[in-house]
């Protein structure tokens, strides 16, 4: 009979941002590809801009979240903080051949934490999240002259006479000409990235999504059930960490 043990892993503040996390991505893609495809589902103007919107205010959540996230790194449990989530370190190459080879032979070697692999993707992943936080909040000002930056571009492109507080989305009675397509010049490369980078976070997702699937099958510990419990069951001896190892 194998001796299972159970091993703290994920404490309760990385399981909140990863779930709030996931709700938000999940949440702000479905909205994203309304407004990419408009030209497919012609959504009247207003419609448009309280899509838009939407789309912010779960932003400014998803944003907060991460940033939430960046913070929990100093000061959550060893498995939280940015030593093991950030791939590098001494041994760390050597780690990532070890486990690469062990998981070819069909027995992967069992971590608590990330795995020296999973570290890669997931400071890919929070890589990606940021730049979409970033370019999303830059368009939030431009798009709808919300907050942080919505005041500065309001008051770049409104009219003579007309007040900053006033400035509304499609509205261009309310914009001076040249200093809007001024302001659409230098929002562009922020839609590029913000549109490309949805690609990409998009292709990271699967992966993360496949590698957990894959880990789960080939019996590294159980680790969809680890970002709900806490906790990993295994009867490996863990790589990272040997003397936190409980029955309980
Ligand atoms: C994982 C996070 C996010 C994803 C997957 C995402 C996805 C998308 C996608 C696919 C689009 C359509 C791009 C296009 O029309 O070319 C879009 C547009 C937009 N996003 Fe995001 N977004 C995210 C985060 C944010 C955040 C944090 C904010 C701001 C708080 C934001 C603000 C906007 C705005 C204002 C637009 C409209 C741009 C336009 O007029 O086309 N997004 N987003």
């Amino acid at each position: 009979m194998p001796d299972y043990k159970s091993y703290p892993v994920w404490d309760a503040g990385t399981r909140w941002f990863h779930w709030v996390n996931f709700i938000c991505v999940v949440g702000l893609s479905f909205i994203g590809l309304i407004i990419l495809n408009g030209d497919f589902f012609q959504p009247a103007t207003q419609t448009k801009i309280n899509l838009k919107v939407v789309h912010v205010w779960i932003g400014y959540v998803f944003a907060l979240n991460l940033l939430w996230r960046m913070v929990w790194a100093f000061f959550g449990n060893r498995h939280a903080r940015w030593r093991a989530i950030l791939p590098g370190g001494r041994g760390y190459f050597a780690a990532v051949r070890s486990y690469i080879g062990s998981f070819i032979k069909g027995s992967p070697e069992f971590y608590i934490g990330h795995n020296p692999v999973g570290k890669i993707a997931i400071l890919l992943l929070m890589l990606a999240l940021i730049v979409q936080a970033v370019t999303g909040l830059v368009l939030a000002g431009t798009d709808v002259f919300y907050p942080p930056l919505g005041g500065y571009f309001a008051d770049w492109i409104a009219a003579d006479g007309v007040t900053p507080a006033d400035i509304l989305p499609y509205a261009p009675e309310l914009y001076n000409e040249a200093a809007y397509q001024s302001m659409r010049a230098f929002r562009k490369p922020f839609i590029t990235v913000h549109l490309y980078n949805f690609y990409v976070l998009s292709g990271l997702i699967f992966l993360h999504v496949f590698a957990v699937v894959m880990s789960e099958i080939k019996g590294e510990g159980d680790i969809i059930s680890a970002m709900f419990s806490g906790r990993k069951i295994s009867e490996q001896q863990p790589k990272d960490q040997v003397r936190e190892k409980t029955n309980e």
